[in-house]
């Protein structure tokens, strides 16, 4: 199977384990839970899910065993997004190529929609059909990745540094929280599906955390030369946010050269741990590294 291919076919998985999450948990018939759809089923790219899928199929599991939990580390994903956009945060009217999901039905319920994605992913893992020691591996995982070592501390850092200059440590440190960190747990959630052990989990950590900065510095250099058409968001957020980023530090082409040159380096350490097993990750990062949306 081509990369193409393969990428379909987990979001094939995905799409209709996530149909079956939403009417479990996601019950129609409240505002709320009906904000938390509009946002979760809006598309996106699944990165995270496929991530999920494809780290339990190299450690030899199979991608269903994992489907519902790509279900709960995309709605976690989710949920950080809507706060993301809101007003008190980056203050951004679209997302998903709609609007944003306080724009469509108002902050408290946005928040409240946000509440209930991250609340819910954790639901959605505990009753996940894989035996007791991955679903609390997984929990683990996810909430490492999204808590104060991780998503939320990077969320909290990447506010605290508007308005003034940061260099490229300190950069690298809040994308490493907001970004790498959630990349890393959708990969160590995939581990805990397929009884992946400890030498596999701290070598997909490196790799994940590498892959979450490279993809960050692609977002920063879209938010300067993408269209919103493309990325479905609103370019030019981070200058009005008045964000240092990677393309402020280097210019576009400055960052995109230090993101070739990351990649290059993690993909080549995964290929000589994996072979040919790691094939479809390193397309995906190489995928990633070149997207336009
Ligand atoms: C956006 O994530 C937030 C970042 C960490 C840059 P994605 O680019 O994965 O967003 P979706 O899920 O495809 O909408
Ligand atoms: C957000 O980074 C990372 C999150 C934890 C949501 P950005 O603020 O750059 O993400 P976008 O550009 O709004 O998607
Ligand atoms: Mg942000
Ligand atoms: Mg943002
Ligand atoms: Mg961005």
């Amino acid at each position: 199977m081509n990369y193409r291919q393969r990428y379909e076919a987990y979001l094939e998985l995905f799409n209709a384990q996530l149909t079956a999450c939403c009417d479990e948990y996601l019950p129609l018939g409240s505002q709320v839970n009906e904000a938390a759809r509009y946002s979760l089923l809006a598309g996106g790219k699944r990165v995270r899910a496929v991530l999920c899928m494809a780290t339990c199929e190299l450690l030899g599991g199979q991608a269903q065993q994992a489907a519902q939990l790509a279900c709960a580390v995309e709605m976690l994903h989710c949920y950080s997004l809507i706060h993301d956009d809101l007003p008190c945060m980056d203050n951004d009217d679209f997302r998903r190529g709609k609007p944003s999901c306080h724009k469509a039905y108002g902050e408290a319920t946005a928040l409240l929609a946000g509440d209930l994605l991250l609340t819910e992913a954790f639901e959605v893992i505990a009753n996940a059909p894989v035996d007791d020691r991955a679903r609390v591996g997984a929990c683990a995982a996810l909430a490492h990745g999204a808590g104060s070592a991780g998503m939320v501390l990077g969320q909290e850092l990447d506010l605290k540094y508007e308005n003034q200059p940061v260099e490229e440590e300190t950069l690298r440190l809040v994308h490493r929280n907001k970004t790498g960190a959630l990349i890393n747990a959708a990969m160590q959630m995939g581990a805990s599906a397929a009884g992946g052990n400890a030498e596999d989990c701290q070598r997909l950590e490196q790799f994940a955390y590498d892959l979450g900065l490279v993809f960050q510095i692609v977002d920063d250099v879209l938010d300067v030369t993408s269209t919103s058409e493309e990325l479905g968001k609103p370019i030019g957020s981070d200058a009005e946010n008045n964000k240092t980023t990677f393309a402020t530090l280097y210019g576009p082409q400055g960052a995109m050269e230090l993101a070739k040159k990351i990649n290059a380096e993690a993909c080549g350490r995964l290929s000589r741990a994996y072979g040919e097993r790691s094939e479809f990750l390193t397309a995906l990062a190489e995928n990633l590294l070149c997207r336009r949306g």
